[in-house]
């Protein structure tokens, strides 16, 4: 099933060359997302009136929303520079304290998946982000040291798709914690927008709402709906991207109206018809098509089908919802098959 999964349309698979030019450098250019702008720059000026850093700042939400890009946002509005590390890059101690010690004063540090921080690591930090210091062991048995070693002022960002493997210690330890939400679709007309803008292609209006529309509120996949539609264009049409050529275009990618592609469907298929509509693990799921394990489904496949009242999850499982059987009704035109007793 991953092979199924349009690389085009994948937020996991990326192309950095691409979404660096997209990304927005301020925030006023930041789209959507009102709420969290509006407390970032309060604690933006108030760090500046006070010449004090930005506390440390965690976001959450689902690949593509925008958290990468609002990272190197607040470092670019403090004026300073921002070090981007994965954390399962970190392996050893040793990793994060030649970091750490190396920040410039002021620097900005944004450790991307923070969920998957080693035990050891993860607790190196709790010192640095409250006091900040490093307890750095010298040595070992009887003749070991620890050597207290001061930091310069930093700020820590932190993302993770995972809101709930975030230890309390360190979630506790940041001064801010923002949920990032889908946007809606005016939102995301405004990104296709200056998006097209960005990379010279014309675009009508009612282009822009047909690829927002099946962009899964997501500015990721908006972006990358916009560059099929671009060559889709050029190829098949007049260079300009219309309703038309953006419906074409999206229908042979198979993103239907709701924007569910091959993978979204083939998820809610399996749930209704494989497992009755549920409930079912996603282990389970995830094994019925050939998924290794259910990261996947969890990170990029549920968490919005749950936003638009697809799927239900409870402590017994995932479960379909009146509006799966209804969606995949009309996509089957097998309505009669989803009888009661399937529900
Ligand atoms: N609020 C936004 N306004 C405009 N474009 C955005 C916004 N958020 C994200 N994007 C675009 O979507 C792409 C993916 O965002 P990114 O920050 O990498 O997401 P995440 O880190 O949450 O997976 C970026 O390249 C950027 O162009
Ligand atoms: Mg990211």
């Amino acid at each position: 099933m991953e092979k199924d999964r349009n690389p085009d349309l994948d937020p996991t698979l990326r192309e950095d060359n691409f979404e660096y030019s997209l990304r927005p450098q301020r925030l006023p250019e930041y789209i959507g997302q009102e709420k969290i702008k509006t407390r970032l720059e309060i604690a933006i000026s108030a760090a500046k009136l006070r010449n004090e850093v930005l506390d440390h700042v965690l976001l959450f939400g689902p690949p593509g929303l925008g958290k990468t890009t609002l990272a190197h946002v607040l470092a670019n509005e403090m004026q300073s520079p921002c070090k981007v590390i994965q954390a399962p890059a970190l392996e050893k101690k040793g990793d994060l304290a030649a970091i750490l010690t190396n920040l410039e004063d002021g620097e900005f540090l944004f450790i991307d998946e923070i969920h998957r921080l080693p035990a050891a690591i993860e607790e190196m930090l709790y010192a640095a982000m409250e006091d900040r210091k490093l307890d750095i062991l010298i040595g070992q048995g009887p003749s070991a040291q620890t050597l207290k070693v001061d930091l310069r002022p930093f700020t820590l960002v932190g993302a993770t798709t995972r809101a709930g493997l975030i230890s309390k210690p360190l979630h506790d330890r940041f001064g801010m914690v923002h949920r990032l939400d889908y946007y809606t679709q005016g939102e995301l007309a405004v990104i296709a927008e200056r998006s097209a803008r960005v990379l010279e292609i014309t675009m009508a209006p009612e282009g822009a709402q047909a690829i927002a529309r099946r962009s899964r509120g997501t500015p990721r996949i908006c972006n990358r709906l916009l560059k099929r539609c671009r060559d889709y264009a050029q190829v098949k049409g007049q260079g300009v991207i219309t309703t038309e050529i953006a419906d074409a275009c999206l229908t042979l990618h198979e993103v239907d109206e709701l924007g569910l592609d091959s993978l979204d469907r083939a998820y809610l298929e399996a749930l209704c018809n494989k497992f009755r509509g549920g409930p079912v693990g996603v282990r389970t799921l995830a094994a019925a098509l050939g998924e290794s394990d259910g990261g996947a489904l969890e990170d990029l496949v549920e968490p919005y089908l749950m936003k638009i009242g697809f799927l239900d999850r409870t402590q017994q499982g995932r479960k379909a919802t009146e509006s799966t059987y209804n969606y995949l009704g009309i996509k089957t035109e097998q309505a009669d098959l989803f009888g009661a007793d399937a529900r």
